[in-house]
């Protein structure tokens, strides 16, 4: 029996270029809840020339009555003004929202420079909040993309190729120094490669609070993904891009040795006809892999069933550090009189197979497909209700509530 799943990133109904994200809130946390995830933590989405809290009511309208398990917001940053700084301050104080993703990547859309960075660092050092990085360098990857089209480099694989892990090594290196800067903790979403990771053991060994999550698809999945024919590997498109099979170990280790602290999914889901919008040119296919359904079992099986890791450990990395880092605990991943009664009751002796005609997530396809896992989910309870029963679904549509945040606990 375990403490409900966290799973700190994902993107439900996430508009992105002429297409959206295909998991609602509610088809999105159903289908985590089967999984043994009982709190997600999405975002509400500001990009350049909106206001944020706007967007932070689409975001609660959209969300407001349909999930099936507790949730939060982590509120992405894409325009740095005064306005936005302020609105930060007020999100923080009021809103329970504590945490602010921001880009080194995208340019003209989310990308914020180091100037802004380092104001936004300078922020959160006076109202608590905790700075959250897409770190890849955006500004050098544009370039290589628009070179490897112009050369008719135009397949899925390119999407990796032009995203080295140098580039991303590079911009966790400069985020970890402007936070350092700052004064403040940075968290590194995403981390994908050996180099990246590197750097972030780098900083730490400095004594510099810099935290990294890596995501499934990145210790499961790899670059030959990309490469599968009649443009399957499109379906394995998500940024930062799938590396080659050697990064993995890297990042098991990193897992091991706490320099990387959690795993998050970063749920993007797109079907097959979505993912065909790129046919032509890798550049407009919609990044992101589906994954909230199965991380658990994923991680019981890579890190315990694998003896990689200790179970505690699993617990830690997918339910308890996930929520003290977001200002969660002990409300969420603990088992302790007072916290929520989420729980999962895991059966470490009945494997399955992993597979879209079993999955219930909304994408017609699974990255997983076949897959088999040591041990799967039985029974999920959300504050105290069972909501998964073996093979019956016994919640309901709006059992989830949305969580306000305390400022990140895990120094504390
Ligand atoms: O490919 C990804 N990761 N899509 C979701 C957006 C993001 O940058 O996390
Ligand atoms: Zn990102
Ligand atoms: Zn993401």
């Amino acid at each position: 029996v375990i403490p409900g799943g966290v799973d700190a990133h994902t993107h439900m109904s996430l508009p992105m270029g002429v297409t959206m994200s295909s998991d609602t809130f509610e088809t999105g946390t159903r289908a985590a809840a089967w999984g043994g995830t009982t709190t997600i933590i999405d975002f509400a989405n500001q990009s350049v020339g909106e206001r944020v809290q706007e967007q932070l009511a689409v975001r609660h309208a959209e969300a407001a009555g349909q999930c099936a398990i507790d949730y939060a917001f982590h509120q992405v940053i894409g325009g740095v003004n005064e306005q936005s700084l302020l609105a930060m301050d007020e999100l923080v104080a009021q809103e329970g929202i504590t945490s602010f993703k921001m880009f080194m990547a995208y340019p003209g859309t989310l990308y914020s420079d180091d100037a802004q960075i380092l104001r936004m660092m300078q922020q959160s050092a006076v109202n608590g909040g905790l700075i959250m990085m897409h770190a890849e360098n955006g500004i050098a990857m544009d370039l290589l993309r628009q070179q490897a089209v112009e050369r008719g480099h135009t397949d899925p694989v390119y999407h990796s190729l032009t995203r080295p892990p140098v580039l991303e090594a590079e911009a966790v290196h400069r985020a970890a120094a402007l936070a350092h800067v700052a004064g403040v903790p940075v968290y590194i979403v995403h981390l994908s490669s050996g180099p990246a990771l590197e750097q972030v053991a780098l900083a730490r060994d400095k004594g510099w609070n810099v935290f990294a999550e890596t995501c499934p698809q990145y210790l499961f999945l790899d670059l030959s993904d990309l490469e599968r024919p009649d443009f399957d590997g499109s379906k394995y498109v998500c940024s930062p891009p799938l590396r080659p099979r050697s990064h993995q170990e890297d990042l098991w280790r990193g897992l091991r040795t706490n320099d990387l602290q959690v795993v998050a999914t970063d749920h993007c889901p797109f079907c097959w006809e979505q993912k065909e919008l790129g046919r032509n040119d890798f550049r407009s296919i919609p990044n992101g892999v589906p994954g909230v359904e199965h991380r658990m079992e994923l991680m019981y099986d890579g890190s315990v069933a694998k003896g990689r890791t200790s179970l505690n450990r699993w617990v830690e990395i997918c339910s308890t550090t996930p929520a003290k880092m977001f200002g969660l605990y002990p409300r969420k991943g603990a088992i302790a009189p007072g916290s929520d009664a989420d729980l999962v009751i895991f059966d470490p002796s009945r494997p399955r197979t992993i597979s879209a005609a079993t999955h219930h997530m909304n994408v017609d396809y699974s990255v997983y497909e076949g897959v088999e896992v040591a041990g799967r989910v039985d029974k999920v309870l959300l504050r105290g209700k069972v909501i998964v029963d073996g093979a019956s679904y016994t919640g309901t549509v709006g059992d989830g509530s949305f969580l306000k945040r305390d400022l990140c606990q895990y120094l504390h």
